[in-house]
């Protein structure tokens, strides 16, 4: 069975910024609460045409342009996203025909902010299986579309944004890099802290649906961020567990981006040092299926992961998803 790396790594964070304070302009809140609370200070917000496949697509050119391939050579094409352009078609294939990669097949996969450990976890088995040379897994979310810049407990806390990882085969000379394992669990039991109550078969669109604010992001924070701390911490801890490592020997953590507090709380119980584990919130707000490739980017141009290194990404999400998976970055 062939060693699947990542080889390649492109983002894209739309121009526009929120700050907290413009959002102080919006609803009944403040700088020192958002950063105190949960490491914000501004996001990347789309602008009215950009939809999440032209993010996706974005992404996903910057790195087929780093790899030197056409899109001609993707085999397959992963869409993380709660925030599709539309309900059907997905997201994959909208992005399999902007950027001209014939012959690929693709399809979206939701799970919210685990979605990109989800995914690229799909898209390491897809090669190593042996049946895919090049498979391209984005995480892309256009949460300024669903969020309620009313509602003060959500409006602060989500950006806009996009990455894209290219998976293939690791060469035999290149030992032990690539995905190593992965942990997941979803839990439904959760699923109402934290949703989009309309817009589905359960609650279909209609005037009151509108009316009720149900096409945005409702949460019950507290509840979500009690699971968060723990979930991440006890997924981490087992996923290391079973392959004789600890938090020691981890060279960096890029947890999904939601709050802070919950990422210092999983790195602090998982032994990990401060400055092995990745945050970038403060740039970016959490993007959902964005954050961890965003985080990954800023931890390579940040000097802070390197060819060889053990790397750690860890997520818990709407659902609830949780997932946590070990690489050996290859580039
Ligand atoms: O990525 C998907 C997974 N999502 C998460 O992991 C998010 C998890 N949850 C969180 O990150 C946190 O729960 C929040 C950041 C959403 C909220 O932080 P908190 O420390 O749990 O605050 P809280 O909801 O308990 O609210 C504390 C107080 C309340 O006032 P009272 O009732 O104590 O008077 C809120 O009304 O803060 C108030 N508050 C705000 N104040 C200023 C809530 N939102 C704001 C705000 N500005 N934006």
């Amino acid at each position: 069975m062939p060693k699947a790396k990542i080889s390649a790594l492109g983002c894209f964070a739309p121009p526009g910024v929120l700050t907290n304070k413009d959002l102080e302009k919006l609803v009944d809140t403040n700088d020192q609460w958002i950063f105190d609370r949960t490491g914000i200070r501004e996001r990347h917000i789309a602008s009215p045409e950009m939809a999440t496949s032209d993010m996706a697509a974005a992404a996903a050119r910057c790195a087929l342009a780093q790899r030197g391939i056409e899109a001609t050579e993707i085999n397959a094409i992963i869409v993380c996203t709660v925030t599709p352009d539309h309900m059907f078609p997905s997201t994959a294939c909208l992005v399999q025909n902007a950027i001209g990669a014939r012959g690929a097949w693709g399809f979206d996969l939701i799970a919210a902010c685990s979605s990109f450990v989800y995914g690229t976890t799909v898209g390491a088995h897809l090669v190593m299986a042996g049946t895919h040379k090049k498979v391209l897994v984005i995480g892309a979310d256009t949460m300024s579309r669903i969020i309620d810049y009313t509602d003060r407990a959500t409006c602060v806390l989500f950006g806009d944004g996009a990455g894209a990882v290219i998976i293939e085969p690791a060469g035999e000379d290149e030992g032990e890099l690539g995905f190593i394992d992965f942990l997941g669990e979803v839990d439904g039991s959760g699923g109402d802290f934290l949703k989009m109550p309309a817009g589905g078969s359960r609650l279909p669109a209609s005037h009151d649906t509108v009316d009720k604010r149900l096409h945005f992001v409702h949460q019950d924070g507290s509840q979500v961020f009690k699971y968060a701390v723990r979930k991440m911490y006890e997924t981490c801890r087992d996923v290391l567990q079973r392959n004789g490592l600890t938090g020691e020997d981890v060279a960096i953590m890029i947890p999904h981006q939601a709050n802070k507090r919950i990422i210092t709380a999983a790195g602090d119980r998982l032994g990990i040092a401060p400055e092995k584990v990745m945050i970038n919130i403060d740039r970016y707000g959490n993007t959902t299926a964005g954050t961890i490739p965003l985080a990954t980017r800023d931890a390579i141009a940040e000097g802070r992961l390197k060819k060889g290194d053990l790397v750690l990404l860890a997520a818990v999400g709407a659902g609830y998803t949780v997932g946590a998976s070990l690489w050996r970055w290859a580039f």
